[in-house]
């Protein structure tokens, strides 16, 4: 089975391969206390070993509801939750579908929608337009089981799903997936909600891609979920504490992105020349944000889609600040094969591309961009998948969740709480009058 690859070569006209190799006992003793569970924020761990742990029972659990949904017919299914609660599925559904309807090709399986994750009122008003005549099931997903975006949603889609099908019929298509024990929801999952499944209360919800949270949803929509954990069983074996720095994909990122931070770089650019990866790039940023930047630290995440971008931020990558380094995530092997053809008059003077495949472009455009950039003065850290399927999607989506420990454990910050969040939170809940707890 082929791997995640992972290349600084790029990075070493700015920093020294030595000054990073300084940091292997550092890096390989920091994933040993995420294992151990020694250092900050301990509590919140438990994804680290999460995809080795995941049983086949807890497996058939997902293939019984899965079954049980899909018996409905349905055309969509909702996935209601915000952070951390939506945006793995998000991503591992947008870069796994066609890029344009969303629909598996035997049209088995429904088409995921996403609500929760903004307060839209045209957002939401639009979607309940979009389920009038349709057949649709939901999950309602919050770790807290108390967040206002998702609750809102929530209780909106709820009433109109009974105004469809009736109270009985509603609860047969409604899942709630939260903490086992606190919440709100856990409250109503009692109750109002029969179908329900758990969260780990030791993992976060940006750490929570292997877990329910997202397992559930993938599998409704038809994604081979196994072959996920696999991949993210694989990656764990490859990021152990007992791996070598030098074949420790996870260990290098981390230590080299503290490096380069420690030279000004206070901006990390993941790009991908799949524009499937979009939503992965949102993941990210969350895992990254909410993980690092805290106590006047941490690097900026952003992301970009080319060759898209490159005709607006490329503009400023290749010459603005040089406070940046770029990550590009690269895919070795498209799914599909299309070539260019050639045409009698070459009108559009594009013959010298006749027969060559819009990958090899892109490829091309791939080199050429990492060229002009680090000859801009931008480190470039490239990885590259062998190709898009569940499988690679686990080993990425584990690769960054380790290396954001290690980070941030480098950085001496506490990756696995985000109380800035807070802050708007206590502002919009006075504005709006709620009550205080009594
Ligand atoms: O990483 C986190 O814990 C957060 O970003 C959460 O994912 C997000 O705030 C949603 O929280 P909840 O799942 O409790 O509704």
């Amino acid at each position: 089975m082929e791997s995640l690859k992972l290349s600084i070569d790029n990075v070493f006209k700015f920093v020294s391969k030595d000054s990073i190799f300084e940091l292997k006992d550092k890096a390989l003793n920091i994933i040993k206390s995420l294992y151990e569970r020694t250092g900050m924020g301990n509590d919140f761990l438990g994804w680290v070993k999460m995809p080795s742990l995941i049983t086949e029972e807890d497996m058939k659990a997902i293939d019984e509801v899965t079954a049980d949904i899909k018996k409905n017919n349905i055309d969509f299914f909702v996935v209601i939750g915000i952070g951390g609660s939506y945006l793995g599925t998000k991503a591992v559904y947008d870069a796994l579908s066609n890029n344009f309807i969303q629909l598996k090709k035997d049209h088995a399986y429904p088409r995921l929608l996403f609500a929760g994750h903004n307060i839209g009122e045209d957002y939401l008003s639009e979607l309940l337009e979009i389920l009038e005549d349709r057949k649709y099931a939901m999950a309602v997903i919050s770790k807290s089981g108390t967040t206002l975006e998702p609750a809102i949603g929530f209780r909106i889609l709820r009433a109109h799903l009974i105004k469809q099908v009736g109270e009985a019929k509603a609860g047969d298509l409604i899942i709630a997936i939260t903490d086992p024990d606190k919440g709100t929801l856990r409250a109503m999952a009692g109750k109002t909600i029969s179908k329900s499944f758990t969260i780990p209360p030791d993992i976060g919800g940006r750490y929570s891609v292997f877990t329910n949270v997202a397992l559930v949803p993938l599998s409704i929509a038809g994604f081979d979920i196994r072959s996920f954990i696999q991949g993210a069983r694989d990656m764990q074996k490859q990021t152990g504490p007992d791996v070598p720095f030098e074949e420790n994909p996870a260990a290098i990122y981390a230590a080299t992105r503290y490096k380069l931070n420690s030279t000004n770089k206070k901006i990390e650019i993941l790009a991908n020349f799949e524009n499937r990866l979009h939503y992965l790039a949102e993941w990210w940023k969350q895992l990254y944000a909410e993980s690092e930047g805290k106590v006047g630290k941490g690097i900026y995440p952003t992301s970009v889609d080319f060759t898209t971008d490159l005709h607006s931020m490329g503009q400023y990558i290749q010459e603005g600040e040089r406070s940046i380094f770029e990550t590009v995530m690269s895919v070795k092997r498209t799914k599909r094969k299309l070539a260019i053809p050639i045409e009698k008059t070459d009108a559009d003077n594009l013959n010298y591309l006749a027969g060559r495949r819009i990958d090899e472009v892109n490829k091309m455009a791939e080199k050429g961009t990492i060229k002009a950039h680090v000859d801009g003065g931008v480190p470039n850290i490239h990885i590259e998948l062998p190709e898009l399927n569940e499988y690679y999607m686990g080993q990425l989506m584990y690769f960054f969740e380790i290396a954001c420990g290690t980070s941030g454990y480098l950085l001496e910050i506490n990756p696995f709480n985000q109380p800035g969040v807070e802050e708007y939170k206590k502002n919009m809940f006075a504005l709006l009058g709620k009550p205080q707890k009594k």
